[in-house]
């Protein structure tokens, strides 16, 4: 294998990410009324010192309506930043790039955590209850025994995309780098989007055009808060098997390029429950063909997302040129260190430089020392002989 590519820095506007190795944003259910605890600290903290290039924090919401279920992370007001910046500056002391993704669950707000059940919340125990209230594109539900959103109505949706911008705005303030827009997942974009929740009848609805409207003011709103030196990340639901496909993605992506959008960040599912399987089983890798396909077909870069799980299988991506990033989420709850890991497998970094130094120091030692021990997660990857 050559020169790996996942350990090769890249820059992306006035930004350079020392690896292509990306913490894909994970709810921690863990906020107290939108606001960021300590374990959102030792959370962002632990990727950041396991050698990732960034670290994505979880959906955080633009608006109170929002909020997916109890713990969700806010940003609807100014009060959130300085609790974010907190992440933010442990982050970019262990040499990450920090970068948070904006979100709302539209119809699907409002729900028990997933462990729970996921089903609708009730309101015991819920204290503002009335200010969680249900919006979408349409007033449609799915499943049907679901709670019926309320369609924002036309007048609405001007102020709702003024808070995309102002949650970009102080995502800047606390210091983040990469924005990544919540664009997928049957979440409120995506409701707009695809014909399968979007039935409105104005320039919202109908054409394809009018149903990217919403998405596409989202990004220009946010484009004049957040720096042209920073980059912007936009996760589609590539494929939902509802109507919205690799097709409309790549339509979508071209329009939004030239708006200021650097990379596709590729997932797929949620409008009709998730993953969506028309790739292929979902297995190793199973959503890296979008990320290929909106590389090569809208020219922009990609990120490749979903059961990315060893070295040798995120570097065989980016050296087949599928995707120009590569991210992970339960592998890292698994292995917060799995870039360290990831970098002696591949055959770099032999001096530990990517974790701190007093760790890096003891491992070193260890490696050059001790030379009959192998650490517990030195098994077989993907195509290792
Ligand atoms: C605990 C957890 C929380 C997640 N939260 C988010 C989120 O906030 N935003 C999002 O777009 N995806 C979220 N995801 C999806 C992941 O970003 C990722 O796309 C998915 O888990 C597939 O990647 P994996 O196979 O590496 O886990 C979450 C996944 C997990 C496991």
């Amino acid at each position: 294998m050559a020169q790996p590519m996942l350990f090769e820095p890249i820059s992306i506007r006035d930004v350079t990410l020392k690896n292509r190795v990306v913490v894909a944003p994970m709810h921690q259910y863990s906020a107290v009324k939108g606001f960021a605890q300590d374990w959102h600290l030792m959370n962002a903290g632990r990727y950041a010192a396991g050698g990732a290039g960034l670290v994505i924090m979880e959906s955080t919401k633009v608006e109170r309506r929002g909020c997916g279920t109890v713990g969700d992370l806010g940003i609807w007001d100014d009060a959130f930043i300085p609790g974010l910046k907190r992440c933010v500056e442990f982050i970019r002391k262990h040499n990450s790039v920090p970068g948070i993704q904006l979100g709302h669950s539209g119809r699907k707000a409002r729900r028990f955590r997933p462990w729970e059940g996921g089903a609708p919340l009730t309101p015991d125990g819920i204290d503002d209850w009335d200010q969680w209230e249900l919006v979408s594109s349409s007033a449609k539900n799915s499943p049907e025994t679901d709670p019926t959103p309320r369609a924002l109505t036309r007048d609405e949706i001007p102020q709702m995309i003024e808070r995309w911008g102002q949650a970009a705005r102080r995502a800047h303030e606390a210091g983040f780098d990469v924005l990544d827009i919540h664009a997928a997942h049957g979440y409120l974009i995506h409701q707009f989007l695809s014909p399968f929740s979007n039935l409105r009848n104005d320039d919202y609805g109908g054409s394809e055009l009018n149903r990217m409207r919403f998405c596409i003011e989202v990004v220009e709103c946010v484009r004049t808060y957040w720096p042209a030196s920073k980059p912007l990340f936009v996760r589609f639901s590539v494929e939902d098997d509802a109507g919205w496909g690799p097709d409309q993605s790549v339509a979508l992506a071209k329009i939004l390029k030239p708006k200021g959008v650097d990379v596709i960040d590729c997932s797929s599912g949620g409008m009709r429950g998730s993953p969506v399987v028309s790739a292929g089983p979902v297995t190793y890798g199973y959503q890296v063909p979008y990320a290929e396909r909106l590389r090569r077909d809208a020219d922009i870069m990609s990120m490749a997302v979903g059961l990315i799980v060893h070295a040798d299988q995120a570097e065989q991506i980016l050296q087949e040129g599928r995707a120009d990033l590569i991210a992970l989420a339960r592998e890292l709850l698994y292995n917060p260190n799995w870039p360290m890991d990831a970098a002696q497998k591949l055959g770099v970094d032999r001096q530990f430089g990517s974790v701190p130094p007093a760790q890096a120091y003891w491992l070193a030692k260890r490696a050059q020392s001790v030379k009959s021990v192998v650490p517990s997660t030195f098994m077989k990857g993907m195509n290792v002989d």
